[in-house]
């Protein structure tokens, strides 16, 4: 068997890494309830790069938030990596998060008082596994990657938007996780720095890592494996989205 048969094989016998079934989610506005995820069922397999597109007020960020367990649906059923995720503390959920997800905002959600380093560090801190020194190695490592070599030291507030961009997701790596979720993570940059970060995130992916992306953007679904609708709480067709 050629080797590239053989991990083939491998991937087809590894289970999804999410799959969500008939996911509801409502949230109590005054005396009422807001539908705003509705019966959605969503499988993600390992490697994809899933991009989720939609007009604001669609239910994306609902949508990640459940996927990243920082809330939770309100019925339906949420496997990841094998697990029941209704099944876990929210102990138990924190931990998965910070081993197995890493997170990249629109707004970046750096710490102005800590250096670049520092701020890349900051899952390993949690962690709570790795010295100091292990932890500067590796925020090195990751800073590189992303192109920010030498910039350790910096302020945060010193670097660019596209820079400070960099900064998060270097800060998402640096556990190895399992997913990475962007949401809007170019919102808040002009194209060509947008262009700059879409690379960084599709080289990834080529190389393996698994990404949910959120975005309003057509001009991103390039970058995209895959690319679920999003209208009112639903999934639609590329066609239905279109002449929605
Ligand atoms: N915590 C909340 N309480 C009540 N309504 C909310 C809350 N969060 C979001 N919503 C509403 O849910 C809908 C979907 O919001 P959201 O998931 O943020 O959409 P998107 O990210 O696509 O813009 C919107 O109508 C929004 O106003
Ligand atoms: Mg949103």
């Amino acid at each position: 068997m050629t080797e590239e048969l053989r991990q083939e094989e491998t991937l087809a016998a590894s289970s999804p890494l999410i799959e969500m079934t008939g996911i509801n989610k409502y949230y109590p506005v005054g005396k009422n309830q807001l539908h705003v995820l509705k019966n959605l069922n969503l499988t993600i397999e390992r490697g994809e790069f899933l991009m989720i597109m939609g007009k604001s007020g669609s239910g994306k960020t609902t949508l990640m938030n459940i996927i990243g367990f920082l809330d939770q649906t309100s019925d339906g059923s949420y496997i990841f990596d094998e697990q029941d995720v209704s099944q876990l503390t929210e102990n138990q959920k924190s931990e998965l998060r910070n081993k197995y997800i890493g997170f990249i905002f629109q707004q970046f959600f750096l710490i102005q008082s800590l250096n670049v380093s520092q701020n890349v560090e900051l899952p390993m801190v949690y962690e709570g596994q790795k010295k100091e020194s292990k932890r500067k190695k590796i925020a090195e490592h990751y800073l590189q990657l992303v192109g920010l070599e030498g910039k350790e030291s910096s302020k945060t507030t010193e670097l660019s938007g596209g820079q400070q961009q960099r900064v998060a997701i270097a800060r998402a790596l640096v556990n190895e996780p399992l997913l990475i979720m962007a949401d809007e993570p170019t919102g808040a940059l002009d194209s060509e720095t947008s262009a700059d970060i879409m690379n960084i995130l599709s080289d990834l992916n080529k190389e393996g890592k698994t990404i949910v992306m959120v975005t309003h953007d057509n001009d991103m679904k390039k970058y995209a494996s895959r690319v679920v609708y999003m209208k009112d709480g639903l999934f639609l067709t590329e066609e239905e989205f279109n002449h929605a």
